[in-house]
């Protein structure tokens, strides 16, 4: 056979070093049985997948061949996952002064009505996606604006950079600028050709994307239930119950249906692979009614404080009775950073100010694997197990002079030190403790050395 008709050789290669990820749900199952940490690991990756995982001592002579990058004293856990996030909102991160309503008015909507623009839309979709990868986020659900070439920007940058996200197009047909509704018919016509244009294309997927009942006619969240029926495995996208006159204002325009999640309710819209951004006003039978038809939440605390909107009940989510899958959301621009791990530290804060407990297990967890699982992309993703696809970052525990004099060089020899070591990362950690960004087993993005001036 001559060299030029082989079959490709598989690309095959191992990464050394501390790895910490999650085998199950610390909010239900202790901590010793859900976390798993191997302080000398071997994760060894093939065409982008993950061929093998475990202790370098058990691994090292089966895998001796290979060409292996140590890590030493870092942090390497699977990608993080933000489950709520506007890319056209990157812009005007940080606008001044107002709750939801103004603040949609003042600041949301004129920067979005500049995406019916494709070429500014790609811009500020690389400038997004840039920073995802350096805040060690590897997937995410997200906002596109109303116009489809939008979506499109979003798609093609990030098919070019092999990412998992999912995304849609906002639709909404009232109670905005006239230049940035469209119709219940055009809004149905325009996201059923961009479900055929990008769903599964890859590691894309669609989701249909009410922005909220305030901005939905029922005619338009009708004709969203009919889009989730003829594709039931697009996902549905939305916001719920953030704050306080959202919800008085919902009541006026809806007043046959019986509160909030209803509206989305009776036109089919709360389903397995339905993802509800904030609930933060939720009641204890629309926290059921999200457990029973397996619905997710996005947990966004940097946003609910940014804007006053309120302090999320975590442990109601997280009941035993009526578990709620949950992830986090940063919710750029009403969010306050990318990084999830300062978005971590903000919901620890919001469990604190309701007398609540978020330890930083758990929080991880809902970083890496239990976004995956509110996504229902934890075949693919979320965790180092054998055969999903190897997204997963580097991080710096020691990244800033703080964080070094506050975090012992030497590994953690307990369980408890751990926990007491990456409590730390999630309180004083952001994009400085990204060091490396690797999708499907390429590496995308390095920390730059710092310079000194
Ligand atoms: N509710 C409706 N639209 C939005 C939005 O863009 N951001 C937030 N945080 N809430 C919303
Ligand atoms: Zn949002």
């Amino acid at each position: 056979m001559s060299p030029a008709s082989q079959p490709p050789q598989p690309d095959l290669k191992a990464i050394r070093g501390s790895f910490l990820d999650f085998i199950d749900d610390p909010f239900y199952v202790p901590e010793a049985d859900s976390v798993r940490y191997l302080a000398d690991g071997l994760l060894i990756l093939e065409d982008g997948k993950v061929k093998d995982f475990g202790a370098y001592g058990e691994l090292q002579n089966r895998y001796k061949e290979l060409p292996t990058t140590v890590y030493a004293e870092r942090l390497i856990m699977p990608g993080f996952i933000d489950t709520h996030i506007h890319y056209p909102q990157t812009g005007m991160i940080a606008a001044y002064g107002e709750q939801l309503l103004e603040w949609l008015d003042q600041y949301v909507f004129p920067t979005e009505g500049k995406f019916q623009d494709k070429a500014y839309a790609e811009e500020i979709a690389e400038i997004f996606l840039d920073q995802l990868l350096s805040n060690g986020t590897t997937t995410a659900l997200v906002f596109a604006a109303v116009f489809p070439q939008s979506v499109d920007a979003f798609f093609e940058a990030a098919e070019r950079r092999s990412l998992c996200m999912i995304a849609g197009k906002v639709m909404m047909d009232r109670n905005a600028p006239e230049a940035l509704c469209d119709t219940a018919d055009s809004s149905y016509q325009d996201t059923k050709a961009l479900i055929q244009k990008w769903h599964k294309k890859g590691r894309l997927r669609y989701a249909v994307t009410p922005r909220f009942a305030i901005t939905s006619s029922d005619e338009q969240l009708q004709r969203a239930g009919e889009l989730l029926a003829e594709f039931p495995d697009v996902y549905l996208h939305t916001h719920l119950s953030e704050n306080v006159s959202e919800v008085a204002w919902v009541r006026q325009l809806f007043p046959q249906c019986n509160g909030y999640l209803d509206v989305y309710d009776q036109a089919g819209l709360v389903k397995q692979r339905s993802v509800f951004a904030h609930c933060v006003q939720l009641t204890e039978a629309e926290f059921q009614r999200l457990s029973e038809a397996d619905s997710a939440i996005a947990f966004c605390p940097t946003s609910n404080l940014f804007l006053g909107s309120g302090l999320f009940k975590l442990e109601q989510a997280k009941s035993a009775e009526y578990p709620v899958k949950l992830g986090l959301g940063t919710d750029v621009g009403a969010g306050t950073s990318f990084s999830i791990l300062q978005t971590a530290n903000e919901a620890y804060k919001v469990a604190q100010l309701r007398q609540q407990k978020l330890s930083p297990f758990q929080a991880l967890f809902l970083a890496t694997l239990g976004g995956a699982r509110a996504l229902c992309l934890d075949d693919l993703i979320g965790s180092f197990d054998i055969g999903k696809e190897a997204d997963f970052i580097v991080l710096n525990p020691r990244a800033t002079p703080l964080m070094a004099c506050r975090h012992a060089a030497s590994a953690p020899s307990s369980l408890s030190e751990l926990a007491d070591r990456t409590f730390a990362l999630i309180m004083m950690g952001d994009d400085r403790a990204v060091e490396a960004t690797y999708i499907l087993g390429k590496l995308v993005y390095e920390k730059a050395e710092a310079t000194l001036p």
